[in-house]
């Protein structure tokens, strides 16, 4: 080929190349798409056998495989490499490009990962994302068969691909989580509709097969009381005896439902005392709970009863899977809202082992989480098998809404 010729081919590839990164880059929300897209135009562009995108969720420390070429689809979301961890790792945490042309197997940032396919491939390049605000969003990594050198121009080429397609990843990843939780919340929203529900129907049940039971037995008592007054004062005397003291019953019952249904304490005395009188019905003396507060005027309601039901079920895991000796609740003014911790000193459980074989049945975990989401707070969950359990929770104060009765 002529030079010219030459020139005005390679223009034209550089053309075709930069609108293909238009169409990713404009091509909207579907994270799936534009990271298939990116794979697609970056072997073609660098004419290599294989690449994997490792995405790192914000606040964690871990990337994860999210799109590869094939024949390696079935390991996205299986392989998942911490900060540091292998070539990618080490990519993740410098945030520097590194290129191995040849005996991979002798530098220590290589890992062996059998799932794709380490020992088919003899060069690679590994490119970090990063987001126009600076923020890692993961790491591309190109291999090839044969050994290649990458030229200069290959690498600055695709590390200006990585960093214009991390915009469209980021804004991806935003609405996929986006609507994931808008997912949750419509869940949300079910279970709790179900939850009211059969909170009724036990309500219902309870009713009938309590005081309603009381109230009709009163009522033979008194008949039998009036019947026997004429004639036999004693008898009636202890019908009515045996009247007042189911009367006594009927009434304990009742309380004891409205409380389940509404904690007068939390109305009445505010949020610390109803959690006292709670931690009180449920352990007795069988734990020492303290306490602790620094907030002495009162919360908006919904989220001082958001609030409530959080520690409340925390607490009955603590009762009911710890065997703890001491529990601390403590509620305190953060800098930007309040922050309620929930410690104790009993097993423990193993997170991953929780995650991993979450029982379909077991919502309380995940219906904390879910009233901590509402309240755009953060709750975080630390435990280790032996070693006791710490829940906490941030709630922003501006952020909660205030119709919002959680
Ligand atoms: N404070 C705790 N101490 C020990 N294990 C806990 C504690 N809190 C939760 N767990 C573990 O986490 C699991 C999930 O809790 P949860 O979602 O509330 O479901 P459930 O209480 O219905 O089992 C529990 O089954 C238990 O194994
Ligand atoms: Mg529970």
């Amino acid at each position: 080929m002529t030079e010219p010729a030459a020139a005005l081919d390679r223009a034209d590839a550089e053309k075709r190349m930069l609108m293909r990164i238009i169409e990713i880059v404009s091509s909207g929300t579907d994270l799936e798409h534009v990271l298939n897209a990116t794979i697609g135009l970056v072997l073609e562009a660098i004419s290599a056998d294989a690449c994997f995108v490792h995405l790192l969720k914000e606040g964690e420390d871990r990337l994860t495989l999210r799109a590869a070429s094939e024949p390696y689809g079935d390991a996205v979301g299986e392989v998942v490499l911490h900060l540091g961890e292998g070539v990618a790792g080490w990519v993740a945490e410098h945030r520097e490009s590194v290129v191995i042309v040849s005996d991979k197997w002798s530098d220590p940032r290589y890992k062996y990962i059998p799932e794709l396919g380490g020992d088919r491939y003899t060069s690679l390049v590994s490119v970090p994302l990063i987001s126009p605000a600076e923020r890692l969003i993961g790491v591309v990594n190109i291999h090839t068969e044969q050994q290649r050198i990458f030229t200069s121009d290959e690498i600055s080429f695709l590390e200006h691909v990585c960093s214009l397609v991390s915009a469209a990843i980021e804004h991806a990843e935003l609405f996929e989580s986006l609507a994931v939780k808008e997912q949750q919340l419509q869940g949300f929203v079910a279970r709790t509709v179900q939850a009211q529900e059969d909170e009724r129907r036990r309500v219902a049940t309870e009713i009938h097969d309590g005081v309603t039971q009381q109230l009709i037995s009163i009522w033979y008592r008194l008949n039998a009381c009036e019947r026997s007054m004429p004639v036999d004062p004693a008898a009636a005397r202890a019908e009515l005896d045996a009247a007042k003291d189911l009367v006594d019953e009927a009434l304990d019952e009742a309380r004891a439902a409205i409380y389940d249904l509404r904690p007068a304490t939390l109305d009445d005395l505010g949020l610390v005392p109803a959690l006292q009188a709670l931690a009180s019905r449920l352990f007795g003396a069988e734990a020492s709970v303290a306490i602790d507060t620094d907030i002495h005027e009162g919360m908006p309601s919904h989220l001082e009863t958001a609030l409530y039901r959080i520690a409340q079920e925390s607490l009955n895991n603590t009762r009911k899977h710890a065997c703890a000796k001491n529990v601390t609740v403590a509620i305190r003014r953060s800098p930007d809202g309040i922050f309620m911790e929930i410690q104790d000193d009993g097993s423990g459980f193993d997170l991953d082992v929780y995650r991993s074989a979450r029982p379909q049945t077991s919502f309380g975990l995940s219906g904390m989480a879910e009233r901590v989401d509402l309240l755009g707070g953060r709750l975080d969950v630390r435990s280790r098998p032996s070693e006791g359990t710490i829940v906490e929770v941030h709630v922003p104060i501006d952020n909660v809404r205030e119709s919002d009765d959680v």
